[in-house]
């Protein structure tokens, strides 16, 4: 998988609390607005009816779950996990502003030991979250684990544009704009830092999807959006039956 990150959970959720206040100011800012369009991808290419419990994994502010919730056919209830209590009070607030609470529930756990039971979920989905995790394996296992059979997962997460030029602009931006801009705005040292050096080190594209196929999911996709810059992952968890013949992980 690359360069090795400090990815220990403590570090992870320290950071993330500390930048909760300015998240969702530097995200829309810094995708120039773009990372509501992949979220809605994210949320259609679950296919949902408007019935569904779903989780969102790794809600962090809670924009995906207040997306699932935006469509018609979108979720029924949200169940939102994140480990970063500072991240969870933002989405709490955003929540509470949009009577949501009802329908979207906020829980303070591990993405590598997730607090549902099995088969409880209808399908789960996880907006730039898996990059940040120590163990995507583990968590990938968890989603296996808690979506029922049938049940669809989406997955977004940052890539590396490799079109001649343009890659290259980008690789610019995000390793030279992006974390100053970033610094200044979270007031955090290395956040922002850790973005860019965090998605090199990333398997993105063919990579990714081969470790959703590892995990036991089919029908198994990775899209490139903007040319790479972000990839939308799809899957189908496979009935128990077809899994034990698998083999397990
Ligand atoms: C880049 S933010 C994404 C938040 C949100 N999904 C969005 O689309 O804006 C990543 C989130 O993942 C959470 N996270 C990272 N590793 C985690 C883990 N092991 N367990 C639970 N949450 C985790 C962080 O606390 C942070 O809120």
């Amino acid at each position: 998988m690359g360069r090795v990150i400090d990815k220990t959970p403590d570090r992870i959720a320290a950071m993330f609390d500390a930048i909760a206040a300015r998240y969702d100011l530097l995200n829309h800012l810094l995708s120039g607005g773009l990372d509501h369009w992949w979220r809605a991808r994210a949320v259609r290419a679950l296919r949902l009816t408007g019935n569904e419990t779903v989780l969102d994994l790794c809600t962090g502010t809670g924009d995906l779950a207040i997306a699932l919730c935006r469509r018609r056919e979108g979720a029924a209830r949200v169940v939102g996990i994140d480990f970063a209590a500072r991240m969870l009070e933002r989405a709490a607030r955003k929540l509470g502003a949009r009577r949501l609470n009802g329908r979207i529930g906020l829980v303070r756990g591990d993405a590598t030991r997730v607090p549902l039971p099995d088969g409880s979920v209808d399908a789960a989905a996880i907006a730039f979250g898996i990059r940040n995790v120590e163990d995507p394996r583990r968590t990938l296992a968890e989603l296996h684990r808690v979506v029922r059979s049938g049940g669809r997962i989406s997955l977004l997460e940052f890539g590396m544009p490799t079109l001649p030029g343009l890659g290259a602009l980008y690789r610019w931006y995000f390793r030279c704009v992006l974390p100053r801009v970033g610094r200044v705005i979270s007031r955090h040292g290395s956040a922002y830092a850790y973005l860019p050096a965090s998605v090199g080190a990333f398997p993105s594209g063919e990579g990714f999807r081969e470790l959703l196929d590892d995990t036991g999911f089919t029908a198994t996709t990775a899209t490139p959006m903007l040319l790479g810059v972000v990839y939308l992952y799809v899957g189908t968890r496979v009935a128990a039956a077809t899994r034990d013949s698998l083999g397990g992980l």
